[in-house]
């Protein structure tokens, strides 16, 4: 496929609530560009989402920003946890995944996320603004993590945490080492509070921000 002009997509409101099939308009967007493509086959077989937002101890009324939101796999599961007294805030470098994210939160029936355009190197988040700055899959996309990370310290609320959730680069080149995130995460500010590596396919590292 080089042209897509519509793509069915599974959008779920929440875990195992309810699911429907829409049809997302995405007529701008190549194949290639096309954010699903990120949920290709059984993501959630390999991401296994509900363990994600347990183990990042979200919960209702919460702020999160869904760094380089994607499609927006995350987003609409972080809506339905935080639900209509929390915020989520999905930020990617392409505003067209912006626009496919909102459908489907649209679809969803959430109301309870913003859309902010980041910059290569500037997460423009607001100062004080989220309990908890996620990155899923989206490090090793930073061409400068070291000043990406630095930037995104002061958008964390007092008690805030950084989570960052990549694959081992044992397994795939589209992943980290988990020592070198760490390490230029503590560059950039932030002190490790957990390592979470009993995932099969990647590891999620939690960091509180030294500034706090
Ligand atoms: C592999 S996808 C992951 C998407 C989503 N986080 C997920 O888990 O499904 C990486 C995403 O990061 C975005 N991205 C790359 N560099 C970025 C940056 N500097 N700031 C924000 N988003 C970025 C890309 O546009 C893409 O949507």
């Amino acid at each position: 496929l080089s042209q897509i002009s519509a793509a069915q997509a599974i959008v779920y409101s929440g875990f195992n609530e309810r699911k429907s099939t829409v049809s997302i308009i995405c007529s701008p967007l190549s194949a290639q560009d096309n954010p699903l493509k990120y949920e290709f086959g059984d993501r959630d077989g390999r991401q296994n989402p509900e363990y994600v937002i347990q183990a990042i101890g979200l919960t209702a009324n919460m702020s999160i920003a869904d760094v380089g939101a994607g499609g927006g796999y995350f987003t609409v599961r972080f809506a339905s946890v935080v639900g209509p007294e929390g915020k989520v805030i999905a930020t990617d470098i392409k505003e067209s995944y912006l626009d496919f994210i909102r459908e489907r939160v649209a679809n969803a029936g959430h109301s309870n996320v913003e859309y902010i355009l980041a910059g290569e190197q500037d997460p423009r988040l607001p100062d004080r603004s989220v309990d908890i700055a996620f990155l899923s899959s989206v490090y090793h996309h930073l061409q400068e993590p070291l000043i990406y990370l630095q930037r995104l310290g002061p958008a964390l609320k007092d008690g805030g945490r950084l989570v960052i959730v990549e694959n081992f680069r044992r397994i795939t080149s589209h992943g980290s080492r988990v020592k070198d995130v760490v390490a230029i995460a503590e560059r950039a500010g932030f002190k490790l509070v957990k390592v979470d590596e009993s995932q099969d396919r990647f590891f999620i590292a939690a960091f509180s921000f030294a500034g706090e």
